[in-house]
Order: structure tokens, then sequence, then C-alpha cells
């Protein structure tokens, strides 16, 4: 520990008149490879929010060809706009969820349009969209152009129409996003209600819509909407709910869509799930401005956000606002030179994903439905898998307050639903993908001293069911043998066997490997709260080793974290290199053997052991990065990556800053450099596969401060910092200054390798530091001053990063 150092500086709250946001680029992700398809890109919502915000308002669109289709985050390049709606997610694979509740300015209601029958009235864009923080436009072939912005729980259109054509507003109630390719983890819409207003410019009423990604129950949105103006007509309607999913509820026959059956000025769903809507028609005005308010409790509480929230009609101020709050909360939690010299590509990168990383989880204080708690509440955790790994590391620093809540949320539905969740979404907890890593995330909290009104006993508590209590069996249809709700459904391996068996179980490899994280969590806060336990999670945490073959073999490198079976053999013939689908019912998932090798950050020294020490270790390390390695193909959804190190998904997130364990601190900067420099850009396609609730975003984050969390520890890597001066506000008013003396990588000179460290004055002779180390640097603030050249030197001298969970089980012969 050293002493509270000079430079540390307590900042007082200064305003910060710096617009920031105007250097964000809303679409980064928003495109694949394929140019105008979103099909392996970043699925990435666009449209108007607030930081964590419940609402998100965007466009809905229908992609086709389906099989180059995503429409996860709605919005996609050149999708058939089917609606504009208030809820999304962003990032996210798997199943679309969200996409309502829908509104959808028309021109036309008659002849060919069928209200039930999107395809009939959807529309293609002219021109080029356009979105910066908090506010977003479109123009529609109809000639219908569309601005949108949002406050926390309401949302605001503004339509303005050709003064020739007629003017309507459909509410459609039964919209969501599709899955187009899979039934088994699509929404489907469950029923309804909708009224109109005795002045027919209101209407409230209620959409019900399960399914999707974490196979959820059905989600109730009351909503209460508003136009500007008094319709000349206004009519609810209702109509068979055929829509292919709805199997559930209805036919099965090819019979063609029904038309709707006006119903004056309310419609039920009724017994049958019909589907119902309302549609509005002006005469004598150009322009419709509508807002949106949606509540999960009531229509009351969904008027009340409307009218409070949004007090104007105007999308300007509207959009200002929104625009101040990601400012105020999030932007300027990270300072760095903005003037004319600056280098404009790096703020782009550096504040767009400061915006992707604070989507979600959507906060939804006083918007539980569930159950009554004086507790916060948040929501699509989608998922823990994707933002354990670094990403929770910089909201504890940056975003306390937020954080502080989001574990408290955690932690209450823990204690009403039993289980922390590892997915959630829609009220509902799911997918389960490995380990229940939410244990990662209270951890990295805890040990970080994260206190506040947390109840760390109860913290303590939900934990250690994870690792304890097998979870029901959810009759999930892709992987017969375990819950994919939440918990550890290998826990009847795990707890006798201590290691995942490839023969009772799924996914055997990956979850061997979280699983020995996940109680290397429980440990961490045993630590603490039960001193007596944690010696025992201690120990499993070790169960990794239990799964290392050391004779496997792949590449001219031997041992490997492989599928072992019950009876304690290994699958001998399994590929190292390959894991198939990597999916739910695979040995391994999403990542191969190989990969997940070098994924043990709480033991990596006896990772580097049973590879062979140090050298071995090394050109291992190297050869994952060499070109035309991977054995995996991931065709357009891997963007061109070739290696066997993934950068574009969360296993490999830490493996490139693993030379730090060999005091080679210059090849971590090296590799991770090149593969920012390789696959993020300030583009569209600029991010190297799903953005994951922001995961990879958060990884470049990390990567331009110069800094590495190690998750469930306090420990942090020195890398080397993207701008010579970064402010960063920590622990709610405190500034860490990061700065790089002699940073120059802009004309060729590379002049980006770390020469010395000091922190708070001192000369560092390691490349790594602690939470609380110099006298509290990531509490207190400080500064942390690198000396950047371009020689590769081996400046560190201490210790190497500390495996805090370091154990030694007898593998057997290597
Ligand atoms: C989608 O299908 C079309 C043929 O229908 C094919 O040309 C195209 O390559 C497919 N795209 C992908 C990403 O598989
Ligand atoms: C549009 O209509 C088609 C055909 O009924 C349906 O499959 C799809 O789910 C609808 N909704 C959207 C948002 O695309
Ligand atoms: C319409 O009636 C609602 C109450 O039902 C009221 O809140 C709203 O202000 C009225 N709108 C107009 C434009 O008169
Ligand atoms: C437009 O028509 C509506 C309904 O017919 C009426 O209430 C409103 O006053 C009219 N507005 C103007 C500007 O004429
Ligand atoms: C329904 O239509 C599809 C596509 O046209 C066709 O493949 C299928 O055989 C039809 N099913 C029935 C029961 O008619
Ligand atoms: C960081 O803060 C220091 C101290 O207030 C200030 O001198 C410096 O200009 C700031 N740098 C940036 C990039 O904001
Ligand atoms: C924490 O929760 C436990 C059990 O729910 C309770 O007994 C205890 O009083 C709480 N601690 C605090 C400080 O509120
Ligand atoms: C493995 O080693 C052999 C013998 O040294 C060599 O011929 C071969 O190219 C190596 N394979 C790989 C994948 O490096
Ligand atoms: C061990 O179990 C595997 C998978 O069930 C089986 O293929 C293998 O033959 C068994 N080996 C022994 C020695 O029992
Ligand atoms: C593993 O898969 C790769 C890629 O498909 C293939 O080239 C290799 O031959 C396979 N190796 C074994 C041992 O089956
Ligand atoms: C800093 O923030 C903490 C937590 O919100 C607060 O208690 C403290 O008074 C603040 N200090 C200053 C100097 O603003
Ligand atoms: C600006 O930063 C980008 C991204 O790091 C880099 O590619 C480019 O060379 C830099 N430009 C200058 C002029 O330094």
């Amino acid at each position: 520990m050293w002493e509270f150092g000079l430079l540390a500086i307590v900042a007082s709250v200064i305003a910060q008149d710096v617009d920031y946001a105007q250097f964000v680029n809303p679409f980064i992700g928003s495109e694949g490879a394929i140019p105008g398809y979103a099909y392996g890109g970043g699925d990435v919502f666009v449209g108007g929010t607030l930081p964590f915000g419940m609402v998100k308002i965007g466009l809905d669109t229908y992609e086709e060809p389906v099989n180059q289709s995503a429409l996860n985050g709605g919005w996609t390049p050149k999708g058939h706009v089917t609606g504009i709606s208030l809820m999304h997610v962003s990032g996210t694979g798997g199943g679309p969820k969200y996409g309502f509740p829908a509104q959808m300015p028309l021109t036309t209601i008659d002849g060919d349009v069928n209200l039930l029958d999107n395809r009939t009235y959807w529309q293609t864009r002219v021109g080029n969209d356009v979105a910066s923080v908090g506010y977003f436009r479109t123009a529609f072939n109809s000639g219908v152009t569309a601005e949108l912005s949002a406050s926390r729980h309401a949302g605001l259109q503004h339509y303005t129409y050709p003064s020739s054509s007629e003017k309507h507003v459909l509410v459609d109630f039964s919209h969501y996003l599709p899955h187009p390719t899979r039934s088994w983890d699509s929404q489907f819409y469950t029923g309804g209600e909708v009224e109109i207003h005795p002045n027919s410019s209101v209407y409230t009423g209620y959409t019900s819509i399960a399914g999707g990604w974490s196979i959820g129950a059905p989600v109730t949105v009351y909503v209460c909407g508003e136009f500007d103006s008094s319709p000349a007509v206004a009519r609810t309607f209702k109509g068979k709910n055929t829509f292919p999913v709805s199997r559930h509820f209805r036919t099965f026959d090819n019979s063609t869509t029904p038309q709707p059956t006006f119903t004056g000025s309310n419609a039920r769903s009724g017994p049958m799930n019909d589907r119902v809507g309302a549609v509005f028609s002006w005469t004598n005005t150009t322009e419709v401005k509508s807002r949106v308010g949606i509540s999960f409790i009531s229509v009351d509480k969904a008027c009340a956000y409307k009218n409070s929230e949004l007090s104007s009609w105007s999308i300007e101020t509207t959009a200002k606002a929104a625009r101040d709050e990601w400012n105020r909360d999030v932007f300027s939690k990270i300072r760095v030179d903005t003037s004319k010299s600056a280098n404009k590509t790096r703020l782009a990168l550096l504040y767009s994903s400061l915006y992707f990383t604070h989507l979600i989880p959507s906060e939804r204080v006083g918007e539980n439905p569930l159950w009554e708690s004086d507790e916060p509440a948040f929501d699509d955790w989608y998922t823990m898998w994707d933002l354990f790994r670094n990403q929770v590391s910089l909201w504890h620093l940056i975003q306390p307050t937020y954080y502080e809540k989001m574990i408290r949320s955690l932690i209450d539905l823990f204690k009403h639903e039993g289980y922390l969740p590892d997915g959630r979404s829609g009220n509902y907890n799911g997918l389960v993908q490995g380990g229940s890593n939410a244990d990662n995330v209270l951890a990295d909290a805890y040990v970080k001293g994260l206190a506040g009104r947390v109840n760390w006993t109860d913290g303590y508590a939900a934990v250690k069911k994870n690792a304890e209590v097998l979870p029901y069996f959810d009759q999930n249809p892709v992987d017969p043998q375990g819950s994919l709700k939440e918990g550890r459904s290998a826990l009847d391996d795990w707890i006798p066997l201590g290691y995942v068996s490839a023969d009772r179980n799924s996914r055997a490899v990956s979850k061997t490997v979280e699983y020995s994280l996940n109680d290397f969590a429980v440990s961490q806060i045993a630590a603490g709260v039960a001193p007596g336990d944690r010696d025992l999670y201690l120990r499993r945490s070790a169960g990794w080793q239990l799964s290392w073959d050391p004779e496997a073999e792949s590449r001219n490198f031997t041992g490997f974290v492989m599928p072992r079976y019950a009876n304690g053999t290994f699958h001998k013939t399994y590929n190292i290199t390959n894991c198939g689908d990597c999916n739910w019912s695979d040995e391994s998932y999403e990542g191969t053997a190989f990969e997940y090798s070098f994924v043990i950050p709480h033991d990596v020294e006896r990772m580097i052991e049973l590879m062979g020490g140090p050298s071995h270790f090394e050109t291992r390390l190297d050869y994952v990065f060499q070109p035309n390695t991977s054995g995996v193909d991931l065709g357009v959804n891997g963007l061109g990556i070739t290696t066997i190190n993934n950068v574009a998904n969360e296993p490999d997130f830490q493996t490139p800053y693993l030379y730090n364990y060999l005091n080679k601190q210059w090849k971590s900067v090296e590799r991770s450099r090149q593969l920012s420099n390789d696959f993020y850009f300030n583009t569209s396609t600029g991010i190297p596969g799903n953005s994951d609730a922001g995961a990879l975003n958060c990884w470049l984050i990390w990567q331009m401060l110069g800094l590495y969390p190690i998750v469930t520890t306090p420990v942090y890597l020195l890398e080397s910092p993207w701008f010579s001066d970064i402010n960063m506000t920590v622990n709610h008013n405190h500034t860490l200054r990061i700065r790089a003396h002699g940073l120059d990588d802009g004309d060729g000179k590379q002049g980006y390798y770390v020469q010395g460290v000091s922190i708070n004055g001192k000369e560092w002779d390691k490349n790594w530091f602690e939470h609380e180390d110099a006298g509290g640097i990531m509490t207190e603030g400080g500064e942390i001053l690198f000396r950047l050249g371009s020689e590769q030197k081996l400046w560190e001298t201490g210790d190497v990063p500390p495996s805090p969970g370091h154990q030694v089980v007898d593998v057997g012969q290597g």
C-alpha cells in the first residue's frame, strides 16, 4: 500500500459544458459484413433514449432475405419499416426481444392496405436516416418524415405528411419484433386491449407479448398515447391472430391474413388473443405529434409519465434534454481533449463506445410489476455472460450511483425469484449460456468495496444458492440436459465430480471453465461474509484442472481443457480447434477448447504451468494471434477474423492481455492495439460482431484508457492509453487522471510502448495495480502517468499480476 498520493485530487462538481455527444456515431455496429444487411453486425439499437432508459424509441424493420437478417435492434440498414416502437434492447443475439408498443404513420389505409398485414403497408426509406444522441429522423417512401426522441418512460414522435396525401397513424398493439428464422425463441402476441378516449386524441390500453430470447412469460405493457390535435376519425379494430408463431392460440391453415373488424372506440382481445389496434386520421394538418408513455404497472402511470416527462411537444426540446443528460451523466465522466487538433476518429470511438455501454440494462425503478419492494429495479440483463468480463467494472468506476442500484436490484431479484439472473429480459430470467455469471458481477463489486445500501449477507446468499442448488429443468427445447433459465444446470456433476461431464451435461468444456471462476467469485465474497465457506469454494474453483487433459494435443501444443466423461476418461477425439455449432447442445459454447484453455483469470499461474511454463505458454499465446489458424469458419459473422483468438467474442476478451503475466507487457500492448485497429472503426460495420449490450464497445474503452480489469479481483492491468490526457470521474466525485507522455502513434512511429509508469508520483515497477493502491487510486483519484516511446521495452521488474485462486491439482502425466 502506498501512502495517500500527493496528486490525489478531489474534484469539485464542475458543470461540464463540452458537448461530447457531438462525437457519438449511433450507427456503429448497425451493419454486418454484407453491405446493406444487419446480419453479423452489432445488432445495435438506433433511436432515441436516455442512459439505461426504459424507453428506447426506434424503427422496427423487416429485413429480407431473412437468412441475412438480424432484427434484434429493430433498425436495419435497408429493411422495410413495419412500425415505430418504444422498447428495444441493444447489441443482442438470439431471439429478438420487444419492439412494442408501436405506431406507424400511413398515407393510405384503403385498397391494398390491410392493417393486419404489415407487408401491405411497410415502408422503404428515402435517403439516409439521421441519428444523434437522443434524436432520430427518417423519411419514408410514402413521403412521411418521422422524427423521434425520448424521455425515460415516454417517447415523442413528430410526423410530417405530404400535404397532398391522407394522414393516418396506425396503433398496432399486436406488433413485436419477430424472429423469422426460428420459432422456439421467437416472441408471440398473447393479447391486448385498446380504448380511444372521448375527444379522440388520447388512447390507452395494454399489450402482452411472450417469448423471445428469455423464452419469457408474457410481458404486459400499459400504454397511454396522445396526439397533439384531435383527429377527424378514430377507430379501434380487431382481427384473428394468424401470426405464424401464434400456433399456441390459433390456426395452422394457410388462409390469407384476415381483414380487421372495426369496433368503434375500444377493442379487446378476448379468449383467442385477437389482435387489437386503432387507426387515427386527420384532414386538416400535415404535422402530427404524438407522445406515448408506457408502464409495466398501470395505464395511469403511463399517462403520468407522458404528461410529466414530455410536458413539451417539441422534438428539439426533448432531444436537447436527452443530450444534456447523456453529456452530464455519461460522456463527461471521461474527458479528453476535444479541441480542433484532437483526433476526431478517436473521439468518435471513445464517446460512441460510452454511449453503447449505457443502453442496457434498462432502469425500471418503480416499474417492477412482479412484487412490492423498496429496492431499485433493472431489467434487460442481456446478458451477464457479456457484461461480467469488464463492463460492470467500468460502471463501478464511473456510474457508482446506477451501479449500486443495479447490484441491489440483482439481489432483490434473487430474494423474490429464488435465483440471480444470468440473462433477464421482459421480467423473466433466461438464458444461461454457461455459468452463473452474476456471481462474478457481485464479487467484482464486493472486492472493490461497493457498499452503500447493498446487503452483502443477502448478496452472499444469492451466489451461494447458485453454487449449491440445482435449478428446476425449464423444459427448454434446445438443451434436454439442463435448465437455461437460471442457476447452474450442471451442479449434479460439478459438486460430486468437481467438473462438468461431457456425457451427462451439455457444454462441458465451457461450463467447467465458467463454474471455476464462479466458485472463485463465491469464495471472494465468502472471505468477508462467511469466512468458514471460503476454502470450500476456493477448492472448487480449481475444477478446471480436473478437466485438463495433459495429453490432449493440437497444433503441436499439449495440454488443454477437454470434455471429460463422468467415468473420468476424456473425449480423446474431441476437436480442440473446432467446436462445431458451438451452441447449447455442444461440448463447448461459443469457443473452442483451444480458446477456453486460456480463460482462467483467477489462476493464470497454474494455467502457465500446465501449458509447460512461461516460454511454451508464450509460444502458444503468440500462436493464437497468427492469421489463418482458426479451425472455426465464422463466415460473414466473423468479419474477417481468421485467428484462433476471436476478439469478437467475450471468452477471448482477456487473452491478448495475458502477456502481462509474463512481464512482457509490451506484447499485450502490441496485440491489443493491433486488434483494435483491425476491427474497430467509426463506421456502421465498426465492431467485430454483436455489441452484446455494449460489451465489445467496453473492451475498446478499456483499451483506450490503457487499463484492463481482472474481474472478481481488485486488479487492473496497465496497458497503454490512446490519449495523452484523460480525466475520469470515479467514485462519484473524484478525478483519476491518466496521462501519457510521449504518445505518438499517428505517424507510423508507433510510440505507444510503455517505457515506465508512475502512480501518484511514485515509480511503479509492476504492470498492474489494485483498486485501493497508492492511497486509493480508483476511489480517491490521483494520477497514473505513462511514459511511452517506440522501444518494445521490458520495463516491469516487479511481481507479475497475481493469481489469487492459485492451486495445484494433480492432472497426471503431461
Ligand atoms: C442467403 O440466401 C441466399 C439465397 O437465397 C444466398 O445467396 C445468400 O448467400 C445467403 N446468405 C447467407 C448469409 O447465408
Ligand atoms: C409482419 O407480417 C408478417 C406476416 O404476417 C409477420 O410474420 C411478421 O411477424 C410481422 N411483423 C413484423 C414486425 O415484421
Ligand atoms: C383529451 O382528453 C383527455 C382526457 O381524457 C385529456 O387529458 C386531454 O387533454 C384531451 N386532449 C385534448 C386535445 O383535448
Ligand atoms: C382539425 O380538425 C379537428 C377535428 O375535426 C378539430 O378538432 C380541430 O380544431 C381542427 N384544427 C384546425 C387547425 O382546424
Ligand atoms: C402452406 O403453404 C406453404 C407455402 O406455400 C406450403 O409449403 C404448405 O404445404 C402449405 N400447407 C398446407 C397445409 O396447405
Ligand atoms: C484534466 O484535469 C487537469 C486538472 O484539472 C487539467 O489541467 C487538464 O486540462 C484536464 N485535461 C483534460 C483533457 O480535460
Ligand atoms: C441484510 O439482510 C439480512 C437477511 O435478509 C437481514 O437479516 C439483515 O438485517 C440485513 N442487514 C442490513 C444491514 O440491513
Ligand atoms: C508441428 O511440428 C512439426 C515438426 O516440428 C512441424 O513440421 C509442423 O509444421 C508443426 N505444426 C504446426 C501446426 O506448427
Ligand atoms: C467412459 O464413458 C464414455 C462415455 O459414456 C464411454 O464412451 C467410455 O467407454 C467409458 N470408458 C470407460 C473406461 O468406462
Ligand atoms: C478439426 O476441425 C478442423 C476444422 O474443421 C479440421 O481441419 C481438422 O482436421 C479437425 N481435426 C481433427 C483432429 O478432427
Ligand atoms: C462526493 O460524493 C459522495 C457520494 O455521493 C458525497 O457523499 C460527498 O459529499 C461528495 N463530496 C463532494 C466534495 O462533493
Ligand atoms: C486518428 O486515430 C485513428 C484511430 O486510432 C488512426 O487510425 C489515425 O491514424 C489517427 N489519425 C491521426 C492523424 O493521427
